[in-house]
């Protein structure tokens, strides 16, 4: 439930209300602050709920992601070789 500048309230219904939560603003739900990915080898668990242990878990996300984007993305399926290479680029930015 938010109090908008003309007094009135309104409700916002989501799992995680991101930076609604900060700055009580409902026009910021759903909102979050992207880090960069430098250094990123060292900040296990990923993303903002640390819903991914390990880069295995961020890239299952990321597949899971493109399996059902609503449109075709140019990356449609990591095979082995390629979740290799991007768990070594992950780690190089450290
Ligand atoms: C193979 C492709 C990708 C890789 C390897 C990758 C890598 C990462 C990593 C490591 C993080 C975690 C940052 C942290 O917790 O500090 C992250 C977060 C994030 N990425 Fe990606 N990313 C990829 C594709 C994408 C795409 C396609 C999008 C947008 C359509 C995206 C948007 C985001 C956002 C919004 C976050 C922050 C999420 C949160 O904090 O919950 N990424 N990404």
């Amino acid at each position: 439930m938010f109090t908008l500048a003309d007094g009135t309230t309104t409700e916002v219904s989501s799992p995680d209300p991101g930076r609604a939560l900060i700055t009580g603003n409902a026009a910021d739900a759903n909102l979050f602050k992207t880090p960069s990915l430098w250094g990123i080898n060292r900040t296990a668990p990923y993303f903002h709920d640390h819903s991914a242990r390990d880069f295995d878990e961020l890239l299952d996300h990321y597949q899971a992601f493109f399996d059902t984007a609503p449109t075709p993305l140019p990356v449609a399926h990591f095979t082995h070789q390629d979740r290799e290479d991007l768990k070594a680029f992950l780690r190089l930015l450290d």
